[in-house]
């Protein structure tokens, strides 16, 4: 039986900057630096819960697997990565712009950097892909990171200031912006947990980044909206399904609260900014009392729990908002590739219920293109449709990227019965 998918449908992956374009020069790299020998000392404790833990051990014990260095090229390597792309039917990519080059001094901006951006648009154009663009992927200039990067008085303004030059520079060209990407995991990293760059603990310095982000995507909204209305424009946000593991009021009164804090309440607070809802979906999490009881039949190499079905409730769960949806990330760590030959269809049969229940998506992008810099991960985690060998940068197609070639290609899937 073949599922079609809706006419237009625009298919391809994501990636962002610093995740693979290499020589970076931001708050992230530096980190890098002064914390890979912790990371590699760290991991063998972080993860030796990871049922796949002894297949990355030596790797992910090595601090040079926490320094995104040359990453992969990308920066100079994309328009052959844009070939790999459009010869495995990509109509559509998503990238991300990196703040730290556009303006490298405080309000000096760099042309060269911005024609980069504009030739990667054209190239991408040119091989008849869509650019979903992202304005910010979580790292930022040396300067501002200095003044106390999204929490710095007049962060909004810096960053409608960089969205006003990026959108007079290239907006001729693009069509859909992302203002930013996933604030809620940012923040929870950075201010919450002290996890990230710049490693700040507690609920009230999370709540005051999370007001800085809602206050520089209304202002960026406004600045694009300004020069280009008919542009269309939403963030990449991070949804979890949350499943009450069984009816009775607690649980379900857990699984509600989870939804407002975490799902719902950067959305609304964006909700007449936002021309589409743009999801980032990785993880289910069933909802038992306190605690997370996830089955984890099988897990990723992240440990996470392999569960691509769960894009059908994280989608629906948006059809309330009436709004196209945009699935701009979802994808696994999985090196062997095996179970990413079987997560992409059965995700993607998971989708088409959710557009039979109502919900219009009008767009799929796999996370990611290329293995890539997993944050504080590094380069242990494989996410890609094409692997990288980072000795020689040499790229070779997974199998299921072939498999979703074909899905990209006819906008529709074969499942069996
Ligand atoms: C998401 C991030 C993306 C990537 C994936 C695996 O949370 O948006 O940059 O790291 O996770």
């Amino acid at each position: 039986m073949r599922l079609e998918f809706p006419k237009d449908f625009l298919w391809g992956a994501a990636t962002s900057s610093h995740q693979v374009e290499g020589s970076n020069h931001n708050d992230w790299s530096e980190w890098e630096k002064a914390n890979a020998d912790r990371l590699a000392r760290e991991s063998e404790q972080t993860f030796s819960w990871n049922p796949n833990w002894n297949t990355f051990r030596s790797e992910a014990t090595n601090p040079n697997t926490y320094i995104s260095g040359a990453a992969c090229e990308h920066y100079s390597r994309y328009e052959s990565d844009f070939d790999l792309a459009a010869s495995l039917g990509h109509n559509a990519h998503r990238f991300s712009i990196e703040w730290s080059r556009i303006e490298p001094r405080e309000g000096e901006f760099d042309e060269a950097a911005i024609e980069h951006y504009r030739q990667v648009i054209l190239a991408l154009r040119a091989r008849g892909m869509e650019p979903f663009v992202t304005l910010w992927n979580w790292t930022l200039p040396l300067w501002l990171a200095e003044k106390g990067g999204v929490m710095a008085p007049g962060f909004s303004e810096y960053f409608e200031r960089y969205t006003e030059i990026i959108v007079k520079a290239l907006g001729m060209d693009v069509h859909f912006w992302i203002t930013l990407n996933e604030p809620d995991v940012y923040t929870a990293h950075a201010y919450l947990t002290g996890a990230w760059p710049p490693q700040k603990h507690g609920l009230i310095s999370f709540f005051r980044a999370q007001s800085a982000l809602i206050h520089a995507h209304r202002l960026a909204y406004r600045a694009l909206k300004n020069r280009f209305p008919g542009s269309q424009i939403g963030i990449a946000k991070h949804n979890i399904w949350f499943e009450a593991a069984d009816n009775t009021m607690w649980n379900r009164l857990l699984k509600w609260s989870a939804d407002m804090a975490w799902n719902q309440f950067f959305l609304t607070r964006i909700r007449n900014t936002q021309d589409f809802i743009g999801l980032n979906h990785y993880n289910h999490h069933r909802i038992a009392g306190w605690f997370r009881k996830n089955e984890n039949i099988r897990q990723t190499d992240f440990g996470w729990e392999y569960s691509p079905e769960s894009l059908y409730h994280a989608v629906t769960e948006l059809i309330p908002y009436q709004k196209p949806i945009y699935i701009l990330e979802n994808g696994i760590a999985d090196a062997s590739d095996t179970l990413r030959q079987e997560f992409i269809p059965t995700a993607l049969t998971a989708l088409h219920r959710a557009i039979a229940a109502g919900a219009d998506v009008r767009g799929y992008f796999y996370w990611s293109l290329l293995d890539n810099f997993e944050w504080d991960k590094g380069y242990w985690l494989r996410f890609g449709l094409v692997h990288i060998d980072y000795a020689t940068q040499t790229r070779t197609i997974r199998p299921s990227a072939r498999a979703y070639a074909e899905v990209c290609k006819t906008s529709s899937l074969e499942i069996e019965k």
